[in-house]
């Protein structure tokens, strides 16, 4: 029953001390494995391009958030996404960060101390303010508590529509009434066939005037020339990203330079290593115990 992990040194330094510490064996590359039909289980954020390598592969497990970069597995593989409460606390630190510092204007103060403008604009409210967040998985009502706590109006869009305390959920039929509240749209959505460019122009004539954009979502997802427009029609009034499209975003990019918008390389999280290895450890132990498995991917939604 082995385990191959394949990733970066670092971590796996750290995944072979938490497997070793439980007594579980573990491959740490793919030149450790001497016979590849004992492999069932494997942790990676990319697999090896034939997957049939493995013919024993029971279980791929992405060592982030996301799945989207998987290929569709093959029959009778099952695949997982890390669930860790470290990636769910960056991720709403980065939200919230940029959700105030839209709210409260600091792309227009930024752009100000580039000519040592002194200028002073409306302060608002955060109590005045309508978040919508736009997925409301567990980071998505972290976020949500997180908000709601500093006094914005919280309102939530989500495919099930699960009720959520404290949060006005919108169903997938009432995303428009849903932008039309969202002076701050979030969005962290899963990349997936519906979630493809979604950000585009229609959605963001639906806002209010002004409203702004806080992305922590997936490049794909935001049509970043649809973005633009906006911006310069006053649709929008600013943006933040930490995903952009396409991604890394090439260096003579209008983004980088346009003072409405702030990015940063896709950094909102990045899994803790000992938090990813004890997800994989519980992973590895509810399969072997036949129980539901913590991350486990709905392929016909994806994720
Ligand atoms: C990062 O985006 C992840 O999926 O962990």
């Amino acid at each position: 029953m082995g385990f191959l992990l394949q990733t970066f040194p670092e971590r796996a330094a750290v995944w072979a001390q938490v497997f070793a510490e439980a007594g579980e064996p573990l491959y740490c590359g793919a030149d450790q494995v001497i016979d590849p039909a004992d492999i069932r289980y494997l942790a990676c954020w990319t697999p090896p391009a034939d997957l049939g390598i493995y013919p024993n592969l029971e279980l791929v497990i992405s060592v982030g958030a996301g799945v989207d970069q998987m290929p569709t597995m093959p029959e009778g593989v099952r695949l997982c996404r890390t669930l860790s409460p470290g990636i769910d606390e960056m991720v709403r630190d980065w939200v919230v960060m940029a959700t105030l510092m839209l709210y409260r204007d600091m792309p227009t103060y930024l752009s100000q101390a580039t000519s040592g403008h002194w200028k002073a604009h409306d302060v608002p409210l955060a109590r005045n303010g309508r978040v919508g967040i736009m997925g409301m998985g567990r980071i998505g009502r972290l976020v949500a508590k997180t908000l709601g706590g500093l006094g914005f109006n919280v309102a939530g869009f989500s495919r099930s529509g699960t009720a959520v305390e404290g949060v006005r959920i919108f169903g997938v039929d009432a995303l428009e009434p849903f932008l039309h509240e969202s002076d701050v749209l979030i969005c962290l959505l899963p990349l997936t066939d519906e979630t493809r460019g979604l950000l585009n122009a229609e959605l963001f004539s639906k806002m209010p005037k002004g409203a702004h954009l806080v992305h922590a979502g997936r490049g794909a997802q935001l049509d970043m020339a649809d973005l633009r427009s906006a911006l310069d029609s006053g649709r929008l009034g600013s943006a933040m990203l930490d995903v952009t499209n396409p991604e890394p975003l090439p260096e003579d990019h209008w983004a980088w330079t346009d003072p409405r918008v702030i990015v940063s390389p896709h950094v909102a999280a990045s899994t803790d290593h000992r938090e990813g290895a004890e997800h994989a450890l519980a992973v590895l132990r509810s399969s072997r115990a036949g129980a539901a498995l913590p991350g486990l991917v709905d392929t016909t939604v994806g994720y």
